[in-house]
Order: structure tokens, then sequence, then C-alpha cells
């Protein structure tokens, strides 16, 4: 088959926004969920979602024409390989973090990138006037759903992250901004003899006794609520940060490590799972999410040299650079 034209090709990714959209639209429906037993008619799923049949199966079939989902001749869906990726308990679960980028509020700030790259200023604060974390904290159902897209991120690369270092080998962990539990509960539940401690705003912990509850290590762990600019749990000998930095513009990354690091003794770690940008004209994705961190919040994903770079100011030294999984790695730092 000849390959489409470049044209046609970049429209394809000029009209890339309408492919976020259905997914976002699906995954919040719970479409793949209610596929996974098996096919269904569009009927049935517009009944099921409270949706208006028609206007599903538009939406429908252009998830299949993507690849989404399988349509046959009498309007029935199944899921694909990448439609399954959808289902809430997907081995890689991708459906929370759809259901989270196509909410108006987000999507309005997306639309505001062009201000972003006129001023370098985030586009959500020029959008809403404040910035994302305030938002949601007085909007609990956003809130609940962008927590929700995070532990799925969390749960798509704990594994890996687990299995790339050696956990093992400390007393206390905590996690620094480490959300509702879902990496430190993974680390906990591999490495018996360790305890956790969860830190966090106090709205996000709230869901954290259900997480660590189900991985069986409630008890090996401690919940506490609080702001990193103030001050972060003692007693570990390792901090992790996992995509907290990347939120963060230069100043605010390196006052949160400062916060860390009068805390953290000689001889402990600091670990930041992030992503880490590489050489130009390739992927990984992490280029786009770092778009991503420019709109939502005037922040960024780093080099590795710019990590180096802003440990030194917050006062570690970089030791290495472990890659995980799923383009994360693990960064390794210690008190200079
Ligand atoms: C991108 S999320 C990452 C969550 C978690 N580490 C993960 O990877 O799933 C960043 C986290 O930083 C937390 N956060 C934001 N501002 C904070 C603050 N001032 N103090 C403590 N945590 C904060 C958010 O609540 C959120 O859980």
């Amino acid at each position: 088959m000849q390959q489409p034209s470049a044209s046609a090709r970049l429209m394809g990714l000029v009209n890339g926004y309408l492919l976020s959209q259905a997914l976002y639209v699906a995954a919040t429906l719970g479409i793949a969920d209610l596929l996974a037993d098996g096919p269904s008619g569009v009927r049935e799923l517009a009944s099921k979602t409270g949706a208006h049949e028609e206007a599903l199966y538009r939406v429908l079939r252009a998830l299949a024409a993507a690849g989404i989902f399988h349509e046959d001749a009498s309007r029935r869906f199944a899921l694909t390989e990448l439609g399954d990726c959808l289902r809430s308990d997907a081995a890689e679960p991708v459906g929370r973090w759809a259901a989270n980028i196509g909410r108006p509020y987000v999507w309005s700030a997306a639309g505001a990138l062009l201000h972003c790259v006129q001023t370098g200023e985030s586009g959500f604060r020029h959008v809403h006037g404040t910035d994302a974390w305030t938002y949601r904290a007085s909007r609990p159902e956003e809130s609940v759903i962008f927590d929700r897209a995070m532990a799925d991120l969390s749960r798509r690369a704990a594994a890996g992250v687990v299995a790339a270092y050696s956990f093992g080998a400390f007393r206390r962990i905590v996690d620094v901004g480490g959300g509702s539990g879902m990496l430190l509960a993974a680390i906990l539940a591999a490495n018996p003899g360790v305890q956790g401690v969860l830190f966090d705003q106090s709205h996000v912990v709230a869901a954290a006794p259900t997480v660590l509850a189900a991985a069986g290590v409630l008890d090996r762990c401690e919940i506490v609520g609080g702001s990193f600019f103030e001050t972060v749990p003692t007693g570990g000998d390792a901090y992790i940060l996992k995509s907290v930095l990347h939120d963060w513009n230069t100043e605010e990354a390196g006052a949160i490590l400062r916060i860390c690091r009068a805390v953290i003794p000689a001889g402990a770690k600091l670990l930041a799972v992030e992503h880490v940008i590489g050489p130009p004209n390739e992927l990984p994705f992490s280029k786009f999410t770092d778009i991503n961190m420019l709109i939502m919040l005037g922040a960024q994903e780093r080099t590795e040299q710019q990590f180096a770079a802003l440990f030194a100011a917050g006062g570690f030294t970089l030791k290495k650079v472990v890659p995980a999984t799923l383009g994360y790695c693990i960064i390794e730092a210690e008190p200079s």
C-alpha cells in the first residue's frame, strides 16, 4: 500500500486534538471496562453510559479507525490491544490519565500554549488566574480525577521502578509528594523489611490508607499531610521524589530540595524518579510532557545536566542515573 503523503500525515498530527478528546470521552464513560468481557453494540453501550447513541457511535467509529477499538459491520465494538490499556484494571493503565487531560479546565489551559511561548509563563495561570494545585484544592471532583490519574501513572511504572533499584537496602523510605501512595505501596510490598512514610498534601493522602491496605503494607507506613515548602518528615535514610521536581520551576524545585536537605542526614539518599530529556530529534515522549509542564505549571522536564545543576543548588550531588521503565529514570543523589 502506498504511504500517505507528507501533507496527509501532517494533517493527521494537526487533528490529533480530536483523538485526545475522543479518548477522554471513551475513558470518562468507561467504555473499555464495558468491553472487557467481550464485544458490545453501540445501543447497549449508550444505554449503560447514558450517552446519545448516534454521537457515541461516531466517536467510537473514529477511535476504531485509529486502532483503539474494532468495529464490525453491525455497529458492535471490541477492544484492541491499544484499547485494552484503557481498562481500569490494565497492567499499564492509561485510561485515568486520558480521563484527566481532557477535563475542560485542563483543555482550556492547553489552548494558551501560544501565550506560554510568547511569555514563558504558565498557560494555566493565564487562563485560570491561579496555579493548578490551588485550583484543584478547592475543587474536590477535579482533585480526585487528577490524583487517580497520578496513581495510575505510578501503578504503570511501579513494577519497573521497583525492579530497577535496591530499595531493600534502606530502613525507612520517605516518599515526598507521594500522592495516594501507589509507588510506596509497591516498594514496601516488594521489600518486607522496609518501613515507609508517605508525605503529601492532606487532602491527597486522605486516599492513601485504602491504597496501602490493598497492598498489605498499611502497618508499615506512616501517613503525613503537609507542604514540602515548609518541612518534610525526618528519620528517613532514603527520600523519594517521583514526578515532583518536574512540577516546579528551578527556584521552586531548588527550594523543595533545600527543605529536604535540611532533614536528610549524611549517608542517606535522595532518589528523584523522573523522565530525563535525551538528545535532539529523538523521543522519549518527555519532550511532550515537558510542554504539559510548561502549560499547567510553568515548570519543565530536565536533562541530566539540568538535574545535576538543580541538585547542586539544593545541596546534593548527583551520583547516578538508573534507567527504569517507560522512560522513567531513578536519579540518585547524596547530600553534598
Ligand atoms: C505529579 S504528582 C506525583 C504524585 C506521585 N509522586 C506519583 O508519582 O504518583 C505531584 C504531587 O505533589 C503533590 N504536591 C503538590 N504541592 C505540594 C506541596 N506543597 N506539599 C506536598 N505535596 C505537594 C501533589 O499533591 C501531587 O501528589
